[in-house]
């Protein structure tokens, strides 16, 4: 019986060491220990032993049970942690794979320009507001003093959405906001889009921007509208760029001015760009603030005065970036829009 015992502790140590899942195991554990296992029927047969060999068998046989016990719980460990490894790898990601790049924007040629305007102004005192591109008919024409019968009221020169509402054609109803709502001093500067029924060429588009920039106050004079554009230019430009002011109307300001500034390529010179005549014409329009105006937003006309002016920004930008078609600005290719 010791002999057999030996032989089925061998026998059972050799193959659990080569079992590999959970029901081999099981299957050795009932070939061995089940109800009818190998090792079971010895313990059974015990009572069949002489007194003296009883004692000695049953201790072997338990210890060869709790060897095979433990055989096969360290056996049903690995297999544990084999399915582990095996699930780990199974669900592995390979986060360093490479995926497409975002390609990181930067401020568009126009904002730049309206960015740069606007800090100008605000170093000079003034504050930045804005207005809505969809206007009342009577802030964008009535209010500024437009008559009925102004060409630009024309249905095709506006667009109009209703009787009383359209798309601005200006950012001057802008003016009317800021009056309407602050009191004097105003010192106030603003930039959007501006919409005209204009057919696209290189220099025009249905769609473009401008900068307003409006201030009232008492005693505020054409002599403070000179300066204050006269040093904008020069900040913008630079100190070599004069400035010219051409006499010129506008419902909403009384006298009214255009301003010409230095050819940017010849800086007054005179050269092809600016036909010979050193001067870049037509970069603003700017004047005092119509008396009517003032009373219109509920402004004392007596106690105070004012002055407006509007800029086209697309043109500035463009002129800024030599920029000679006025579509590029709008059709944001990336290969044109990468250049700056
Ligand atoms: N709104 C005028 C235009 O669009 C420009 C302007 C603004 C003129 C303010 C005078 C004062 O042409």
């Amino acid at each position: 019986m010791i002999d057999k015992l030996k032989l089925i502790r061998e026998e059972a140590l050799n193959n659990i060491k080569n079992i590999n899942n959970i029901e081999e195991l099981e299957k050795l554990r009932v070939k061995y220990m089940g109800k009818k296992g190998e090792l079971t029927l010895i313990l059974r047969e015990m009572g069949k032993l002489s007194k003296e060999e009883r004692p000695k068998i049953g201790q072997m046989a338990n210890e060869i049970r709790q060897e095979l016990e433990k055989g096969l719980a360290n056996a049903n460990e690995r297999i544990k942690e084999e399915l582990k490894k095996e699930k780990i790898q199974k669900e592995k990601i390979d986060i360093s794979i490479r995926t497409k790049t975002k390609n990181l924007g930067h401020t568009h040629p126009l904002l730049a320009t309206i960015e740069e305007l606007e800090n100008l102004f605000i170093s000079m005192g003034f504050s930045v507001i804005e207005g809505p591109e969809i206007e009342t008919v009577a802030n964008n024409f009535d209010a500024l003093n437009s008559p009925e019968n102004h060409p630009s009221r024309d249905l095709s020169d506006t667009f109009y959405i209703n009787e009383e509402i359209l798309l601005r054609t200006h950012t001057s109803p802008v003016q009317i906001r800021a009056m309407k709502q602050m009191k004097p001093p105003i010192k106030i500067v603003s930039a959007g889009r501006t919409f005209r029924f204009d057919d696209v060429d290189d220099t025009h588009s249905p769609m473009f921007h401008q900068l307003e920039g409006l201030v009232v106050d008492e005693n505020v004079s054409m002599a403070n509208l000179m300066h204050t554009i006269d040093i904008f230019i020069k900040e913008l430009f630079g100190e070599d760029m004069k400035t010219r002011f051409r006499p010129h109307h506008f419902p909403f300001t009384e006298p009214s001015a255009e301003v010409d500034v230095s050819c940017f390529e010849c800086r007054g010179e005179g050269c092809e760009v600016c036909n010979g005549t050193g001067w870049n014409i037509e970069l603003l329009g700017c004047g005092m603030v119509h008396p009517k105006v003032l009373e219109n937003c509920g402004i004392d006309s007596k106690k105070y005065t004012g002055f407006a002016f509007g800029m086209g920004v697309d043109r500035i930008t463009m002129v800024k970036y030599n920029i000679d078609n006025i579509r590029l600005l709008f059709e944001n290719d990336n290969r044109f829009l990468e250049q700056f």
